[in-house]
Order: structure tokens, then C-alpha cells, then sequence
């Protein structure tokens, strides 16, 4: 035995003292984006079956889980508005309407919480007839004549007192198109989090559920990236960054880590990680049956995004990490 040569990497992990000392990444609730779904008509807090503990809310309802929100240390929310299937049309309209969902939560919060940062999803997929993420001509989805209504939606989103622009429909220029609106407006100070690599994914399903958004008819795969594909990730990247986005988000994370990793090595500005509903829902139904432990398993996700380099998460676990944290703190 006393020739053997070998490292004692045990002496840095021996305490949880010493353990503290040398840990790489650290989680803290100011990393945490928590997403949040306002639904047309009074009195509604409708479970979504697929994601245990996230709500469909009406607008009577956001001031209670912003209290909660507020409460447990959060900086930021994304609004996603789920409007009657009344109100919805061709053109999506229902996203730039003065007083569209997003656009009366957004005011509300603002003018409830001013200090909370609030980023308005930009997509026109929940407003839309067909579901799809852009205008439809036939079984096209158009790019260009899109390109419109997403600077339109971004623009009154601002005007609704909304802190950052988050689009989110895939469609090329988007970046370009909605900086353009927003500096015409006067908005040269809102920031735009793009999601500029968003997979086409099937860990959007309970998502789907949770905004009625989705496609009646195809799919998203002629908008949204080919899962098998990471050099199409720094080309979405560089493209965003030169149309000038502020922030860059790449969705799903769990599956991606890879490329969380890739994007945050290439690119000089914050990346942020979607930990998307699908995510949630695997989580949520093996912690519900007893076969994981929750927490633990949570918070070593968010702590593994951060470790593949993401600076800001947007989970649906925000409320319940915020609150793990804060216990283990005291
Ligand atoms: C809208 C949008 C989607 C998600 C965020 N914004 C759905 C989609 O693109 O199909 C998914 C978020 C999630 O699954 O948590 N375009």
C-alpha cells in the first residue's frame, strides 16, 4: 500500500464547512424568474391538471400571488395571458390590445409591486385562431408579415408599464422587428430576452394546457429548432445579438445543458434557462408518488443550470426554491 500514489480529494468535501468553501455555483432566489398565467373572466384559479401547483388566474387573483411572490424574495415575473376562445382570431390580436391580458397584469403589478421586474412574453400563439406562433396563409406560417404584430404587441406591452420584452415566437428578424418598434415608441430602454434558442420540444405539452395555445393544426418545427441540432444554436445566437437582444434564453433546459453551456462560452450577455413545463411535470408527478424527494431533486436541477451557465432561470419551481432556500438560510 505505501507506494501508492493517488490525490485525497476527499479533504476538500470532509465538513460541510470546508464543502461551503469550495462550492463552484451557488442558487440564490434573485436567479429565479417565476412564470405566471392570467386568464380571462373573474373569480378563476383553475389548477392545471398536467402542473400541480400553477394556476390558471384571473386578474382578481394576481394581487394575492403577488403578495405571495413578493413574500418569498422573487425579483422577477413572465406574464403569459390565456384569453376566451372568443376572443380569439386570425391575427392574434388579443396580444396588442391595449387592455390584453398581459397588458392589464402588467399595469396592475407594476402598480402594485413597482420595484418588480416584469417581463412581458411577446408571442401571438395564445391569441391566435390556429394556435401558431405567427400569421397563417394556407398551411404557411408567414415570417415577414408577422414580423408587425410582434413589434405591435411588444410596443403596447412597454406602454403597459412592462419591464422587459421576452418574444418568443421564432420567427426570423423578431429581434429586429420589435427593437425597431420599441426605439420608434421611445422605448430604447426596454430590454428585449429573447428566446433565441428555443427547441421545437415536446416538454411544451403541459404548457400548452396551461395557455390553450396550442397549434390546431402541424407543428412548430418550421420555427422552432431540430432538437438534434447545436450549430444552429450560434447561428440563432449571433443573430439575435446582432438584431440586438439584451438577454438570450435557450428552452428547454434539462435536455440542453449542452447548449446552455455552448451559448454562455460564445456570447458576452446573460443567458437565460427555461425549465420548461414538461420539466415540471416529470418533477412534480414522481414527487407526488413519493418516488423522488422533491427538494432535493429541485434544487439540484436549478443548481446544475447554473453550473451549466445559465445567470437567471425561469422555472415554475420559483415560489417553492425561494421559499427552500430561505429555510435553509435560517
Ligand atoms: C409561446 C411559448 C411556449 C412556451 C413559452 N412560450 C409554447 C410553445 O412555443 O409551444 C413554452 C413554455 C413551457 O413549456 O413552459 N410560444
Amino acid at each position: 500500500m505505501k507506494d501508492l500514489q493517488f490525490n485525497r480529494h476527499r479533504r476538500l468535501r470532509s465538513s460541510a464547512g470546508i464543502r461551503a468553501m469550495v462550492r463552484e455555483t451557488v442558487l440564490q432566489k434573485e436567479d429565479l424568474i417565476y412564470p405566471i398565467f392570467i386568464i380571462d373572466g373573474e373569480n378563476i384559479k383553475n389548477e392545471i391538471s398536467s402542473m400541480p401547483g400553477i394556476y390558471q388566474l384571473s386578474m382578481d387573483n394576481l394581487r394575492a400571488e403577488m403578495d405571495e411572490v413578493v413574500e418569498l424574495g422573487i425579483k422577477s415575473v413572465i406574464l403569459f395571458g390565456v384569453p376566451f376562445e372568443h376572443d380569439k382570431d386570425e391575427q392574434g390580436s388579443g396580444a396588442f390590445h391595449h387592455n390584453g391580458l398581459v397588458q392589464q397584469a402588467t399595469r396592475l403589478v407594476k402598480e402594485l409591486y413597482p420595484e418588480m421586474i416584469v417581463i412581458a412574453d411577446a408571442c401571438l400563439c395564445e391569441y391566435t385562431s390556429h394556435g401558431h406562433c405567427g400569421l397563417v396563409e394556407g398551411d404557411k406560417i408567414l415570417n415577414d408579415a408577422s414580423l408587425d404584430l410582434l413589434a405591435k404587441t411588444a410596443v403596447s406591452q412597454a406602454e403597459a408599464g412592462a419591464d422587459i420584452i421576452a418574444p418568443s415566437n421564432m420567427m426570423d428578424g423578431f429581434v429586429a422587428a420589435i427593437r425597431a418598434g420599441l426605439d420608434e415608441a421611445g422605448f430604447e430602454d426596454i430590454p428585449i430576452m429573447s428566446y433565441a434558442v428555443k427547441y421545437a420540444s415536446a416538454f411544451y405539452g403541459p404548457f400548452r394546457d396551461a395557455a390553450n395555445g396550442a397549434p390546431q393544426f402541424g407543428d412548430r418545427k418550421t420555427y422552432q429548432m431540430d432538437p438534434a441540432n447545436r450549430m444552429e444554436a450560434f447561428r440563432e445566437a449571433e443573430s439575435d445579438i446582432a438584431e440586438g437582444a439584451d438577454f438570450l434564453i435557450v428552452k428547454p433546459a434539462l435536455s440542453y445543458m449542452d447548449i446552455i453551456r455552448d451559448v454562455k462560452n460564445t456570447v458576452k450577455l446573460p443567458v437565460v434557462a427555461y425549465n420548461v413545463s414538461g420539466e415540471y411535470s416529470m418533477v412534480k408527478a414522481a414527487a407526488i408518488n413519493g418516488w423522488i424527494d422533491e427538494k432535493a431533486i429541485v434544487l439540484e436541477m436549478l443548481t446544475g443550470f447554473k453550473r451549466a451557465g445559465a445567470d437567471l432561470i425561469i422555472t415554475y419551481f420559483a415560489k417553492e426554491a425561494a421559499a427552500w432556500l430561505r429555510d435553509e438560510k435560517n
